[in-house]
């Protein structure tokens, strides 16, 4: 890794923070450095490699199926009752595959907007409602990516969901501000298994693009999300952060 991670300690001490897609990549990164900031962590995946990494950050794993409301409803719920509290909210599970849109079914469509649109509509719903409850501040964070801003071809469905997210945070950062805001994070390529099929020829492509000259670890992700949940960054609201290398700065 080039960048060098600076953990702060205590900075999320006695918050609670909820991570979807917990179980693996850019989802157990944030929970490992939201752990280390002193917060309790829920994790939430499909996977059940969830467990391991609740386990390691003393946390808890609640299987969710994101797409499932009555599911995302008892993951919030079984967070109050673990915990008392959400203070932040990280919707970043995703599911997808790539095809050009003549090769994509419906099916597909559907359960790729299943999770990245109306699972994080859901877990915002569930998350601001709690908040709201207990009548205090919060912080929901959305993964978006740099599809969110551009084109790129073989993502038709994929990008409608990050087109959306963006769009959602900003309607959720009006609704209750200042008490609550909300974020998203643009990441450009991240090493995770969401990019592991990817051929080693047009990986060297991709990379060739990107200024930055190489993906970023799931940590450097992580560790944004831990400022964008902190009081320092409580100004920031109804955005969009962007980390990708320079990658949409070519234009
Ligand atoms: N890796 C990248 O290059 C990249 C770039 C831009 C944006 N992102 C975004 O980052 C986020 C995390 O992706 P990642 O790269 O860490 O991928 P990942 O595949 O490592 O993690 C995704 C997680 O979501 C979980 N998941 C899938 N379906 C689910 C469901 N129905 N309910 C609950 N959990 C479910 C998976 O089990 C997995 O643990 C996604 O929103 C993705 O779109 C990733």
């Amino acid at each position: 890794m080039t960048a060098r991670m600076f953990p702060v300690a205590g900075r999320h001490r006695d918050r609670v923070y909820v991570i979807t897609g917990g179980a693996t990549g850019i989802g157990r990164a944030c929970a490992e450095r939201y752990a280390q900031e002193g917060a309790q962590v829920v994790v939430a995946d499909i996977d059940d490699r969830g467990a391991a990494v609740a386990e390691a950050v003393n946390g808890a794993f609640i299987k969710t199926d994101m797409s499932q409301p009555d599911q995302v409803r008892a993951l919030a719920d079984a967070a109050i009752s673990k915990f008392g509290r959400i203070d932040i909210w990280h919707n970043n599970a995703f599911s997808a595959v790539f095809k050009p849109i003549h090769e994509q079914t419906l099916e597909e469509f559907d359960a790729i907007t299943g999770v990245g649109i109306r699972g994080y509509w859901m877990g915002a719903k569930a998350a601001v409602e709690h908040m709201r409850a207990r009548g205090g501040k919060g912080v929901i964070i959305n993964t978006a990516s740099v599809q969110s801003f551009v084109g790129e071809k073989g993502f038709s469905a994929y990008q409608a969901t990050k087109g959306a997210v963006l769009a959602m945070t900003r309607s959720l950062a009006l609704d209750h501000a200042p008490d609550i805001r909300a974020v998203a994070i643009a990441p450009g390529l991240i090493k995770t298994d969401a990019i592991k099929g990817i051929p080693e020829d047009v990986m060297a492509e991709v990379i060739a693009g990107i200024p930055a000259g190489r993906g970023a670890e799931p940590e450097e992700v992580a560790a944004l999300a831990a400022f964008i949940g902190s009081d320092e960054a409580d100004y920031m609201s109804g955005t969009a952060i962007i980390l990708d290398g320079a990658y949409l700065a070519i234009g």
